[in-house]
């Protein structure tokens, strides 16, 4: 199991009538726990689709793919009730202080 965050191939597309829009093309990063990243880019190239695709915030027109392990469980998997459990605390604070659900 790799500890902390792991996003790999992940690509997010927001529909909209009778089109799909790229958002995010196969991003991959490694964060170690305690560590942190800084995201910047151009207005429009997805720094805000990638924050919020992390506790599956995104709008119901997005659709995800690839894997966003935390701790070893791909959070792309969990239900509403199984993120609802981690968001506020393990998620937020990048912190394991309590076994997963
Ligand atoms: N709810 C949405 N519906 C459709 N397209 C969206 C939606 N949110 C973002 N997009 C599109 O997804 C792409 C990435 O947008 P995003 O908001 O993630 O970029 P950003 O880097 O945060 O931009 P900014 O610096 O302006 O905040 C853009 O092409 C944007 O138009
Ligand atoms: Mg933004």
């Amino acid at each position: 199991m790799v500890a902390g965050l792991q996003i790999d191939n992940l690509s997010v597309r927001y529909a909209a009538r009778s089109e799909t829009t790229p958002a995010l093309r196969h991003l991959s990063l490694t964060l170690p726990p305690g560590s942190s990243v800084g995201i910047c880019g151009d207005s429009g190239s997805g720094k805000t689709t990638l924050a919020r695709s992390i506790p599956r915030l995104l709008p119901a027109s997005a659709s995800t793919s690839g894997s966003i392990r935390f701790d070893g469980s791909d959070l792309l998997q969990y239900s509403s009730e199984q993120l609802r459990s981690i968001r506020g605390c393990a998620l937020a604070t990048f912190r394991r202080n309590r076994p997963l659900p």
